[in-house]
């Protein structure tokens, strides 16, 4: 596994890192966010959507749908909300596999219960609240695709034994 962890100083700054990723993403991607309330999974899903050139803006959290899809961009997102899901065929069931196989990139808020779910290759993004407008965001890529995308984003990053 290859890891990066930096600070963000404001939610701008979250939202120009997940459109940095979201502008190197090919479709395919995997993308599993983990962190509190408030710890700013919303605010990178945003910037990643920015960086696939969705001009629909995600304002929140599909969390009583699962899943919401945006589309007319460049890269179509599947964003999901994993809270109130109860077991991973859910996420089968909306069409998650299907829709990566045919170029979608899938990001997955409150991904915690499901880490190991959705593959041998995906990009995980710790969240952690360090102070009011402070961010800690670890990054995890476990695979091939993953790591490229993770290398993109041009942070230092360190091997680490899975
Ligand atoms: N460096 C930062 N990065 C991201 N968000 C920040 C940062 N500093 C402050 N914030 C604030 O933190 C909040 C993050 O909210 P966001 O909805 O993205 O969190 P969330 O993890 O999706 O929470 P929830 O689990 O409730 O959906 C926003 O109010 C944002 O303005
Ligand atoms: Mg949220």
């Amino acid at each position: 596994m290859t890891r990066a962890v930096i600070e963000t100083t404001s939610p701008d700054a979250t939202e120009s890192l997940a459109e940095a990723l979201g502008r190197a993403c090919v479709g395919g991607e995997v993308v599993l966010l983990v962190g509190t309330l408030g710890a700013g999974k919303t605010c990178f899903v945003r910037g990643l959507a920015r960086g696939l050139g969705l001009a629909e803006r995600v304002v929140k959290s599909p969390t009583y749908n699962v899943m919401h899809g945006y589309a007319g961009g460049r890269i179509p997102l599947d964003h999901y909300d994993a809270y109130f899901v109860r077991d991973v065929d859910e996420f089968a069931r909306t069409g998650l596999f299907e829709f990566l196989a045919d170029g979608h990139v899938a990001v997955i808020e409150w991904a915690d219960r499901f880490v190991g779910a959705f593959g041998p290759d995906v990009l995980e993004v710790r969240l952690d609240v360090v102070g009011e407008s402070t961010r800690r965001l670890e990054f995890v890529a476990t695979g091939a695709q993953s790591r490229a995308r993770l290398a993109s984003l041009g942070l230092p990053t360190t091997e680490v034994k899975s």
